[in-house]
């Protein structure tokens, strides 16, 4: 059996799960893509033989040889074709964000209900990084005792001239924003955000930007959020805890050692540091609807509460004053939390 997947947004990431999904995971098939852009849609279905490109985007999702969809278009996009995949009945993994506003992750979340089971996932891919999981054994081995701070850096080789500054929330740090959900197992409760002094190849964009977040069992999270550091794409994370430390080390595996240093190569963005991570996400994805394997994705909750915390920071930029990280408690979304991250809304997609 195949698990037949339909592509919506054929960009950088859409094409990147467009390959993946043909060349390296298993038991799935992309029958169908769309873009906007049919240009774009044309290169990836000249890439990818089993699939041909759509006119409409609502057919694609319909059509009887697509059993799930990937949503891989612009921001402002997803929440359309995520709710069409619940339509359906069709399991979905939307890229980050589930959608930019907090109305919009609440309606998926009040349609995946009504469906009553899970069918959304959001590609928050750290979840399933070699690093970062070896960082969640560490925290949850509990030898380590309490955790007590979070140091983050988020550095991206160089970002589109005039980025907005919120987008170093919403699209950066929001990765980060997740993965402290995860790692801690708990709720972020407050968050500030600082304007140091704008890198002059940034200007307009206020770049970087230093988040403080806090954690409702009083973890402090500090993030580095630098979108045109100029050498390339590097994120680290150390987790400091009452009897130790944990931190990713650099993944690069080799080391270069010429005229008079040693080098060590720093990716220019995100795909060949996290590779792994989308490989791993799509396979346990596929796996879930083939198989009833369980889901490791991000929940549409989850999505929920990273775009919640990251509309309280962007308050926070705006006014220059702690925010607190509001709507998290929502019975009516899901039974009251028994403390601690929310577990996932139930077993499989599919
Ligand atoms: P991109 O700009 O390269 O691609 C977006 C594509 O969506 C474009 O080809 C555009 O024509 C298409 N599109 C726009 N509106 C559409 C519509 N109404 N219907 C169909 N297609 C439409 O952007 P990129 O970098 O591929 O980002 C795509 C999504 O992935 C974004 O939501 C972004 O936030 C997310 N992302 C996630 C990352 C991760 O590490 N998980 C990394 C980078 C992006």
């Amino acid at each position: 059996m195949t698990v037949g997947v339909a592509i919506i947004g054929t960009g950088v990431m859409g094409a990147e799960h467009a390959r993946l999904l043909d060349r390296e995971v298993s038991a799935a098939q992309v029958r169908g893509v769309f873009d906007l852009d049919a240009e774009r849609a044309a290169a990836t279905v000249a890439r990818v033989p089993s699939a041909r490109a759509f006119d409409d985007p609502f057919e694609l999702i319909a059509d009887s040889a697509v059993d799930a969809v990937v949503v891989a278009s612009a921001d402002p996009t997803h929440e359309r074709f995520v709710l069409a995949a619940l339509a359906g009945r069709k399991p979905v993994l939307c890229e980050k964000p589930l959608a930019p506003d907090v109305a919009g992750c609440e309606r998926i979340i009040a349609a995946e209900l009504a469906v009553g089971r899970r069918l959304v996932s959001v590609g928050f891919m750290r979840r399933f990084d070699p690093g970062y999981l070896r960082l969640k054994q560490a925290v949850d081995a509990g030898g380590l005792g309490l955790p007590l701070m979070l140091h983050c850096t988020h550095r991206n080789q160089q970002a589109p001239a005039g980025l907005p500054s919120e987008s170093l929330i919403s699209g950066s740090a929001v990765h980060e924003l997740d993965i402290a959900r995860w790692l801690l197992g708990e709720e972020l409760s407050r968050i500030t955000v600082h304007r140091p002094r704008s890198s002059r190849a940034s200007l307009p964009t206020e770049d970087p930007l230093f988040l403080v977040v806090e954690s409702s069992s009083g973890v402090i999270i500090d993030i580095e959020v630098f979108v045109n550091s100029g050498y390339g794409y590097e994120v680290r994370c150390e987790l400091v805890a009452e009897r130790g430390t944990v931190s990713l080390d650099a993944p690069a595996p080799v080391v270069e050692r010429r005229a008079g240093a040693v080098l060590r190569a720093v990716p220019a963005d995100w795909r060949p540091r996290f590779a792994a991570a989308y490989r791993s996400e799509l396979q346990n994805w596929v796996d879930s609807i083939e198989y009833g394997a369980p889901c490791d994705a991000a929940t549409s909750w989850d999505g929920y509460a990273a775009t919640v915390t990251a509309q309280a920071g962007i308050l926070a930029l705006r006014t220059g004053l702690a925010q607190p990280v509001s709507h998290l408690d929502r019975p009516e979304l899901y039974p009251a939390p028994t403390g601690g991250a929310r577990p996932a809304q139930s077993t499989a997609p599919g």
